[in-house]
């Protein structure tokens, strides 16, 4: 985005969400030309829109970065109410304080509004058909959204997330093989490993879009992407590269096998969508930017976790 401000003042950037996964990795990634302000649960609830409005006519951000969310995806289903509120309504309340202010907004998705029913790459324009309470509820923030009168936002869809700071399925992994002879890992779910690195340089990109854009004036730069790791992979394949990583890094492991198992196998509260890659084709044009394939980025995950 470009810093049009007053010279010598950098623009302000409101973070939320700041203390989770993806907003930790935000907070260490934002360029220093904007002027941060990373914003925690305990310093920021975005259902709270007396609370939003007023943070936000204070600092008067040009941009807004929504990291927050309820992103345990079994706990959605029992706590459906609080999962709308948060992933359903708090979306609404930051666009609507955003366009009071005239900021850009950055929001992310799921790749769990698909049912996964379809074998093509997911494109941006695909019938949404959540299968969870998670889904739905990350579905009715971009609604939400799209129906505040904000123009200016991003809507950044993406998938199987890792990094520093969060509970994850990498991490799960680590963890499993230190302490388990056999793993048995779901090997009929398809999707895209990302990496929080890739995803927080993938959000600025699309912030500078607007500012070297040619796009004709009917064309807007805004509006919904899809980023993802490059490639595809089972949750099974995945969790065979993590150990053979580890193995790589000289780590002491007890897992001894990994086993493929069906979802049947191993049931979860919540549904999720058996082939759920995400189409990066609309990114990578609109950027010029490619995207790290997901064993690379993943091998570059275990050079920083491990050195
Ligand atoms: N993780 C994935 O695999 C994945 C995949 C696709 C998309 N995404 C999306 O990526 C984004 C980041 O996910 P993440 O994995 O970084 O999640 P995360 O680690 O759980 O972080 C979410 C943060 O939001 C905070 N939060 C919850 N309710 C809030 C509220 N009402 N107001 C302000 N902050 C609140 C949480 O604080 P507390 O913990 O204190 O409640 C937490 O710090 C989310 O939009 C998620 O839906 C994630």
């Amino acid at each position: 985005m470009s810093p049009e401000f007053p010279k010598g003042q950098r623009p302000p950037l409101l973070l939320t969400g700041a203390g989770g996964m993806l907003g930790s990795m935000l907070q260490a990634r934002t360029p220093a030309i904007y002027d941060l302000h990373p914003c925690t649960h305990a310093d920021l609830d975005i259902t709270d829109a007396d609370q939003v409005e007023a943070l936000v006519l204070r600092l008067r951000p040009q941009v807004i970065v929504n990291c927050a969310a309820f992103a345990r995806v079994d706990a959605c289903e029992a706590s459906r109410e609080l999962a709308l509120l948060v992933n359903g309504e708090g979306p609404g309340i930051l666009a609507r304080a955003a366009h009071k202010v005239g900021a850009v907004l950055v929001h992310f998705s799921t790749d769990y509004v698909f049912d996964g029913c379809y074998r093509h790459p997911y494109v941006e324009e695909d019938a949404t058909a959540p299968l969870s309470v998670y889904g739905l509820s990350k579905l009715r923030g971009e609604q939400a959204i799209q129906e505040s009168g904000l123009e200016r936002y991003f809507i950044i869809r993406t998938s199987w997330l890792y990094g520093p700071g969060g509970p994850n399925f990498v991490e799960t992994i680590i963890r499993l093989a230190q302490e388990r002879e056999e793993l048995r890992i779901v090997d009929d779910q398809i999707g895209c490993p990302t990496y929080t690195r890739d995803l927080v340089l993938a959000a600025f990109r699309l912030l500078d879009v607007p500012r070297h854009s040619d796009l004709d004036h009917h064309s807007s730069p805004y509006g919904t992407f899809h980023f993802a790791g490059e490639g595809q992979c089972s949750w099974f394949e995945f969790a065979e590269v993590i150990v053979t990583l580890l193995r790589h890094h000289g780590q002491d492991l007890a897992v001894k096998r990994i086993l493929p198992i069906s979802t049947a196998d191993y049931p979860l509260p919540a549904a999720r969508p058996a082939w759920s890659v995400l189409s990066t084709a609309k990114y990578q044009r609109v950027t010029g930017a490619a995207i790290p394939h997901w064993r690379q980025s993943l091998k570059d995950y275990f050079e920083a976790r491990f050195s």
